[in-house]
C-alpha cells in the first residue's frame, strides 16, 4: 500500500469514530497539505502522510502519555513508515515547547526535528485548520486555542513559548506558497 493511503487508512481507523471532531480537523488538514503536495515534489507525499497522522496520537487506545505528538510518534516508529514520518508528527507545530512544560521533553527528544519547508508546511497547514475543520488565519487559530484552553493552561503557556518558531514557520511556508502561485488558493 502506498504511504498516504495508509496513513489516511490508519487515521480514519483510530480517529474516526473514537474522535469525530478530531477527525474532522485532521481531514482538512491533510486536504491542504494534498494541495500542497505537488509542487513540493518529491517529499510531497511525506508531507501529506504526515498531515494525515499528526494527531493520531489522541486515539485513546495509544494516548498513554496524554502528550499527543509523543504518543503518536511512539506508535508511528512500531509501523513500517520512514523516520522522517515519525519525527514530523513527533515535533509538529512547536511540540517541542509543549513538551517542556508537560513535563515529556526528554521522551521526545527521542525524535528529530528536521527543520526543513515540509516541516514549516506540516505546521502551516495544522495552525491554520480549526478544530472542526474551518479555515482560519494563524492570528485566528492562536486566539481560538487561548480561548480554548484558558490562559493557565500548559498549552496556552506553550503557546506563547513556542510563538517565535511558530511564526517563523508560518512565515516561511506562506512565502513558499506565495513563491509556487498558491497564495489564497489553498
Ligand atoms: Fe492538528
Amino acid at each position: 500500500m502506498q504511504l498516504v493511503e495508509w496513513a489516511e487508512e490508519t487515521a480514519r481507523d483510530r480517529l474516526a469514530e473514537a474522535l469525530p471532531r478530531r477527525w474532522s480537523h485532521v481531514q482538512a488538514v491533510a486536504r491542504r497539505a494534498g494541495q500542497l503536495s505537488p509542487p513540493l515534489g518529491e517529499d510531497g507525499e511525506l508531507l501529506h502522510a504526515a498531515a494525515w497522522l499528526h494527531d493520531v496520537g489522541y486515539a485513546p487506545e495509544l494516548a498513554t502519555t496524554g502528550f499527543h505528538p509523543l504518543d503518536g510518534a511512539r506508535y508511528l516508529r512500531t509501523e513500517d513508515v520512514p523516520s522522517r514520518l515519525v519525527g514530523l508528527v513527533a515535533m509538529h507545530s512547536s511540540a517541542a515547547a509543549e513538551a517542556e512544560l508537560f513535563g515529556v521533553a526528554d521522551q521526545l527528544g527521542e525524535f528529530t526535528d528536521e527543520r526543513t519547508l515540509t516541516r514549516d508546511l506540516l505546521w502551516w497547514c495544522d495552525m491554520t485548520i480549526g478544530p472542526d475543520g474551518q479555515c482560519m488565519t494563524f492570528e485566528e487559530r492562536m486566539d481560538d486555542v487561548r480561548a480554548r484552553y484558558g490562559p493557565d493552561h500548559y498549552v496556552t503557556q506553550a503557546l506563547d513559548r513556542g510563538m517565535a518558531e511558530r511564526v517563523g514557520a508560518v512565515e516561511r511556508a506562506e512565502a513558499w506558497i506565495a513563491s509556487v502561485g498558491l497564495a489564497g488558493q489553498v
